[in-house]
């Protein structure tokens, strides 16, 4: 038999924790994505093996939602609000910015798995725009010149 990797060993914990409930699916998948930060692959087969649920249910699910991630994220997750109030307060010079200063692309993490950029589609707090979301805190009127600062403060954070 095959000895499951602790990733797999974790997956189906959570799974037990719910009960193995299938409406429950969205729960397990934040959990795996609270522990890990994004969503293993070796998590979502164990999940789908343990559970019967087809791998393209889980897939269609985990790809849905923008907080589930496939691919590893950072400590921290930079959301550029790109809605449309935002976009016409300048948020594309704000994304540039962050690009320059982290030295990544959109959808990139940082060396240091510190940061990764992303872009979002409205916040849901348009009055205070430009907006960008980091580690789930909002940053409201944002301007270029805040950037660095704020990145620094993140880092000393850890
Ligand atoms: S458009 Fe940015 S918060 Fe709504």
């Amino acid at each position: 038999m095959k000895k499951a990797t602790t990733v797999e060993a974790k997956a189906k914990e959570i799974v037990k924790k719910h009960g193995g409930d299938k409406s429950s699916l969205i729960c397990i998948l934040q959990d795996i994505q609270n522990e890990y930060n994004y969503l293993p692959k070796e998590a979502l087969l164990a999940v789908g093996a343990q559970m019967q649920i087809p791998a393209s249910r889980i897939y269609e699910v985990a790809t849905f939602y923008n907080s589930f991630s496939l691919r590893p994220r950072g400590q921290y997750l930079i959301e550029v609000c790109a809605g449309t109030a935002c976009h016409v307060q300048g948020a594309f010079n704000l994304m540039d910015r962050l690009k320059r200063d982290l030295g990544v692309e959109c959808g990139e993490t940082t060396k240091d798995n510190v940061f990764t950029l992303e872009e979002v589609r409205c916040l849901g707090c348009c009055s205070l725009a430009p907006v960008v979301r980091i580690g789930g805190n909002i940053h409201p009127y944002l301007t270029q010149d805040e950037i660095p600062k704020i990145l620094r403060n993140y880092r000393k954070q850890g």
